[in-house]
């Protein structure tokens, strides 16, 4: 080796040695990430032995704590084991698998449905093999990361991977055009139906008639859309009714449905194809057998108690006017995401701090999760949230807000 590359080597890890940031906010006492829950009810938590309310989760119906959820679990356990061992596409299939395939695609009112691991491995696998060399994909800026990554396994590269401005509808039409007037191959535009950070809705009846116009097809990624938004909660198509129109949507079971897990519905042929193309689907275990029993019968409770979901989204409300009429920036919306703006990182820090020593849980986000000098508190609720812990959340936000000097 010559001096000059001598010279120019340096380690892999230099990166994860001069990193640094998470540590100063450590040694400030208020770093507020990967803290561990001792015991959970769903809206109280238990954490370094407190009760804590969580106004942070996405357990958007608290439906993690229904005795009926955790007990179709346990018995699926007792039936099948801890784990199918295989992927879907060779031993680790079971009936359960095909259940609630068979119940989501008649509850979203498509031909099919497919499950996949993960939520994040839904976006990875529905795209992937979708999207072809030729083929353009169109992605709102702000689309959830695993719509990224899989922006990134598809075969579109270069100028076939186009990011319309976040919710601008003339951005998009314009992209189409350009696209348009280059081929006349497949185009997917890909959305999140509610976004996941700021908690809007995005526009898909607009979105839809583009589509029309420029013939492309729509895949909306309804994670914090559905058990929300939509007819007893089925999601953004529904809330547009556009439920005939939308080609593909896809969900993750980590929210409303109580598990880990994640599908896509459509059409029986794409799903078909899916189930043949789909790497993350092929090359990965499949959703272990208590995960789907759990968000098979939190299936159930949404279909029988619809209601949840207002309650859901009038507990949301509730805290967004309550907070609002404090003084706090806050954006706002009609979902169960109520995002506080701080706009500086270590103001959210000591605001986290104060809140969780006051017996509240929020999630605090900063850059790259927000785009930069947007630091906010990143509220989410459920419909299990009783009114004394709404009032409590914004009783404390009171106290830590005025001595903060935020409002
Ligand atoms: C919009 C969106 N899509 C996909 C995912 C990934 O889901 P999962 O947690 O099941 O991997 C999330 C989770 O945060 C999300 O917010």
């Amino acid at each position: 080796m010559s001096s000059a590359t001598q010279q120019k080597t340096q380690s892999l890890f230099k990166k994860c040695l001069d990193f640094t940031r998470a540590d100063d906010i450590k040694a400030k006492g208020i770093y507020p990430y990967f803290r561990a829950l001792q015991d959970s009810e769903g809206p109280v938590v238990k954490m370094e032995n407190r009760k804590i309310i969580m106004a942070g989760s996405n357990n958007y119906l608290g439906l993690t704590a229904h005795p009926y959820v955790k007990e179709k679990a346990i018995e699926a356990i007792k039936k099948y084991g801890t784990s199918c061992s295989g992927s879907r596409y060779l031993t680790g299939t079971i009936d359960l698998h095909n259940e609630l395939e068979n119940k989501l695609a008649k509850f979203m009112g498509k031909e099919a449905a497919l499950l996949f691991s993960t939520g994040f491995q839904t976006g990875q696998g529905v795209i992937q093999p979708l999207v072809r060399r030729h083929d353009t994909l169109v992605s709102d800026k702000e689309n959830h990361a695993s719509i990224v990554a899989g922006n990134m396994l598809s075969k579109a590269s270069g100028t076939n991977v186009v990011r319309y401005k976040h919710c601008d509808m003339e951005d998009l039409e314009s992209q189409l055009q350009k696209i348009r007037e280059k081929n006349k191959h497949g185009i997917l535009i890909v959305v999140d139906g509610v976004f996941s950070t700021f908690g809007e809705i995005c526009p898909l009846d607009e979105v839809n008639t583009l589509a029309k116009k420029y013939s492309a097809e729509v895949l909306v990624d309804d994670a914090h859309a559905f058990g929300v938004i939509g007819k007893g909660g089925r999601g953004s198509a529904s809330h547009f009714n556009l439920e005939d129109d939308i080609d593909l949507t896809l969900c993750t079971f980590s929210k409303t449905l109580a598990s880990i897990g994640g599908f896509v519905v459509g059409n029986e042929r794409v799903i078909n194809y899916l189930k043949h193309h789909s790497s993350a689907l092929i090359f990965s275990a499949s959703p272990a057998p208590a995960s789907v029993a759990a968000a098979s019968a939190a299936l159930d409770v949404l279909e029988q108690q619809p209601q949840l979901c207002e309650q859901l989204r009038s507990n949301a409300n509730y805290i967004r006017t309550s907070l609002i009429s404090l003084g706090f920036d806050v954006i706002d919306g009609e979902t169960a995401i109520v995002p506080v703006l701080i706009r500086d990182d270590e103001k959210a820090f000591k605001l986290w701090s104060e809140l969780f020593s006051d017996g509240i849980f929020v999630n605090v986000f900063i850059t790259p999760a927000t785009p930069p000098g947007k630091a906010m508190m990143r509220n989410s609720f459920m419909a299990s949230h009783t009114q004394n812990h709404l009032d409590k959340v914004i009783e404390s936000y009171a106290k830590a807000g005025k001595k903060l000097g935020i409002i």
